[in-house]
């Protein structure tokens, strides 16, 4: 083919489509190396406050029969009404992914035989959930809970150990803001009777109420009280509450929440409208906002109560329960917001420079070392350039930069450059491991400030 043809037949030739990338789903989200020091630091103090309480750590499925979750979230909730990915399996039937993880520990409860363990028996998990709902900031289809839940004991002091667990966390963290918010729901004979009385009231302003809520008069009237819209809010104000209708048992159990939360110098707010999204609660519910929010759902970091008819609805013994979870989106989000220092999870003290194939081999040698010997180190193998090598010391901010160059490597030694004044020294490859932590001593006596002693 001669060189024309060729040249013809080049330019006769499309340009290649552009091949399109391929993104995430709305509401799922990648998080990225530079984003995870806020993860590590709220699921260390996660693990840290459960493992102090006495919780064991419970890992569960991600995929669960639906039939789960409808029988206890609720059908008629939002939930699982319109926010469950929910899939039909060859040969399992109808499954979805888990919106939340209570009926799962519960399941977990009941298979296991955890109602013959010493009770309560306390549990924690740490993991994704799944949610369809339209996305936002704080408002993901894919969000990940820290959750503890507390089964087989009906003790109101559990309830308070909790909410003052929780508020601990928050407090932990550096969070301020924390407000939390607390109600009781009392048990099924409290609520049907309260259920006709609020029944009662709305039913003259049915035609005042959003769309949403006409629905909810019919098929769950609780959830009235947390509508957000401004016309259901000032109807609201007057509405029949709650605490009024409580049984003698239940109002008992929540004067003893009370009492331990005023004795522990726990701060919350008594509300009586809270009534939580989840059908499976008794008794206490509490929550956990940011502000003093009202404005929108996503500033719940956190939510939990009793639900002692759980166990029993799932096929299990009755047995009372408890629990609450934590949104870790929304706690990093406001971790964010607040500016809270948080400290890297790895910060190299030294940094490792070599030249050639020789150095770099000793240089990876010194590195293993190193690492052995608990000295955090950083490196930059893969760059030839002693130049761009020392940029990147630089960017990490270490105290020394080790050099290998070709001379060092003949010799057997190490060049030491004190970042801070520049000062260059050699010393024996054979003896780096003491020569470097002698260093790295005398770099910390030199920070650390000076105290002075009072008189
Ligand atoms: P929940 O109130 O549905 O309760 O969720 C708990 C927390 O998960 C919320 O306060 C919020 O921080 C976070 N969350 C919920 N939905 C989303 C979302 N779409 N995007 C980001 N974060 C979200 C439960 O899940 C119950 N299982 C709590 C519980 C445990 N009750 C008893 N034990």
């Amino acid at each position: 083919m001669s060189v024309a043809s060729l040249a013809e037949e080049a330019k006769q030739k499309k340009p290649a489509k552009p091949i399109a990338t391929i993104q995430t789903l709305r509401g799922f989200k990648d998080i990225v190396p530079a984003d995870q020091d806020p993860w590590r630091l709220v699921r260390s103090t996660a693990e840290h406050f459960a493992e102090a309480y006495g919780f064991g750590e419970i890992t569960l499925p991600v995929l669960e029969e639906t039939a789960l979750f409808n029988r206890s979230i609720g059908k008629q909730t939002d939930i699982v009404e319109k926010e469950m990915f929910t899939f039909a399996d060859q040969s399992e039937g109808s499954i979805s992914l888990r919106p939340e993880a209570t009926a799962s520990v519960v399941r977990a409860y009941i298979n296991h035989g955890m109602l013959n363990l010493p009770q309560p028996v306390k549990l924690y998990y740490w993991g994704p959930m799944f949610r369809r709902e339209r996305p936002q900031a704080g408002r993901l289809r894919q969000f990940n809970q820290f959750g503890l839940e507390v089964l087989g004991d009906s003790n109101p002091v559990l309830d308070a150990e909790l909410i003052n667990l929780t508020y601990n966390f928050f407090r932990q963290l550096g969070l301020s803001a924390i407000n939390i918010q607390v109600n009781s729901i009392g048990c099924q004979d409290c609520r049907k009777q309260y259920r006709d009385e609020l029944v009662a009231y709305y039913k003259p302003k049915r035609r005042l109420l959003c769309e949403d809520c006409k629905r909810r008069l019919v098929k769950n009237p609780l959830r009235l009280l947390d509508c957000k819209q401004p016309s259901c809010r000032a109807l609201r104000a007057e509405a029949p509450q709650i605490v009024d209708w409580l049984d003698e048992g239940c109002k008992s159990h929540f004067m003893k929440v009370i009492e331990y939360l005023d004795g522990l110098d726990v701060p919350y707010v008594l509300n009586p409208f809270l009534v939580r999204g989840l059908d499976y609660y008794t008794k206490t519910v509490f929550e956990i906002w940011h502000g003093d929010q009202e404005g929108g759902a996503q500033s719940a970091l956190g939510g939990g109560g009793r639900y002692d008819g759980l166990v029993e609805m799932l096929g299990g013994r009755a047995t009372p329960a408890l629990g609450c979870s934590i949104g870790i989106e929304r706690v990093i989000l406001v971790l964010k917001e607040q500016q809270v220092v948080i400290k890297p999870s790895y910060v190299p003290q030294v940094f490792i420079a070599q030249i050639g194939d020789q150095g770099k081999i000793k240089a990876m040698i010194l590195f293993e070392k190193l690492r052995q010997a608990g000295i955090a180190a950083a490196q930059n193998f893969a760059k030839d350039s002693l130049k761009s090598q020392l940029e990147s010391a630089n960017k990490f901010g270490v105290s020394h930069v080790l050099i290998l160059g070709q001379k060092e490597v003949l010799d057997g030694t190490i060049l030491v450059r004190d970042m801070e004044n520049g000062v260059q020294e050699i010393i024996d490859y054979n003896k780096a491991l003491p020569e470097i932590r002698k260093k790295l001593a005398q770099r910390q006596i030199a920070e650390t400030p000076l105290v002075e002693k009072s008189s």
